[in-house]
């Protein structure tokens, strides 16, 4: 039988109308992939995957397995839609966001030195528990890290593009009078024109002195010179999954600021990402199969 679908893992149910093809996105992809309809892409390997999208000349979806997707929308052929992985990341992220706060607001670095030098200075930290969070990006992962942040018994302040008074959360033309009431801001934001720059330098003074300025959604919604300027003084702090440019060069001065914890883009990639991926095909492909309405559909 000849692939309808080209899938990242062969262990997945694939309904038997459908024959499957498998690229991992590591080496070439295989040959005879012109039946194909259904391409699941291979998580986070790189720019090679998403060059095939242009060269299945009988592909109808797409399905990432990221949240963010920006960078593909522009390498859609007319009238194939793309879902994304909306939902599989969230508690990898979350967990990876509070475990910034922590290690900032903990002083995890300053332990961990002092463990390499075989060293017993004890000192009290900053906490969690009672700081005041503003989470900028209510969607999927944002409500994930609130329910995380509840737990640790922070006090929350919800933002997303528009405000929805119903579930207190505030639009985004109010960051000006709640920046300056944050100890701890954490941005989980997709990159568009609108969130590009959002934190910029007007708003990093806006924050009061030693804030903690968390980045788990994409690099460009703050802007690094300005970051680099408030935090190497000593006035900011930050923890950032993500950054702007990425990869950061070697020798980006942002890597050397006391006070800033930097990890490269791997907050979504956690061990708890794949059995939630493979549900998530498995129930695309079944829904594909029978002609019902896609998940996580964003582009038609
Ligand atoms: N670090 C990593 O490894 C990693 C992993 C996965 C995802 N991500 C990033 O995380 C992003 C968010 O993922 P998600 O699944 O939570 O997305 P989502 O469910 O679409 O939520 C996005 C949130 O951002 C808000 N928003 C959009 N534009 C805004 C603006 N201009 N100002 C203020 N708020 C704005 C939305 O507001 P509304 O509620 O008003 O629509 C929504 O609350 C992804 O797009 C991706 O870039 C990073």
């Amino acid at each position: 039988m000849s692939a309808r679908v080209l899938l990242p893992w062969t262990d997945i149910d694939v309904p038997e109308e459908l024959g499957a093809a498998y690229y991992d996105g590591v080496g070439a992809p295989p040959a005879n992939l012109g039946d194909v309809e259904v391409y699941v892409l291979p998580y986070d390997r790189g720019p090679e995957p998403p060059k095939l999208i242009g060269e299945l000349p009988s592909l109808r979806v797409v399905q990432s397995l990221s949240a963010g997707v920006e960078t593909l929308v522009p390498l859609l052929p007319g009238g194939v839609r793309l879902a994304n992985g909306r939902g599989l990341h969230d508690l990898s992220v979350a967990e990876h966001a509070l475990a910034l706060i922590h290690a900032a607001q903990r002083d995890l670095p300053r332990w961990f030195a002092q463990q390499a030098r075989g060293e017993w200075a004890r000192e009290h930290t900053r906490s969690l528990a009672d700081s005041r969070v503003l989470l900028v990006g209510y969607g999927s992962i944002g409500q994930a890290i609130e329910r995380q942040l509840v737990a640790a018994e922070a006090v929350v302040t919800r933002v997303a593009s528009r405000p929805r008074p119903d579930q207190e959360v505030h639009g985004v033309a109010e960051l000006p009078a709640l920046l300056p009431e944050a100890d701890i801001v954490v941005l989980v934001l997709p990159d568009t024109p609108a969130t590009r720059g959002l934190i910029g330098p007007a708003e990093l003074a806006a924050l009061p002195d030693d804030a903690l300025v968390i980045n788990v959604g994409r690099g460009t919604a703050i802007d690094t010179e300005a970051l680099l300027a408030q935090t190497s003084t000593g006035r900011l702090r930050a923890g950032l999954d993500v950054v702007e440019p990425e990869p950061l060069p070697a020798d980006h001065l942002l890597w050397t600021v006391p006070g800033v914890v930097i990890t490269p883009h791997i907050a979504g990639g956690s061990a708890s990402f794949y059995p939630r991926a493979k549900k998530l095909v498995a129930e695309q492909l079944r829904r594909y199969v029978k002609g019902e309405e896609l998940l996580n559909v964003v582009e038609s």
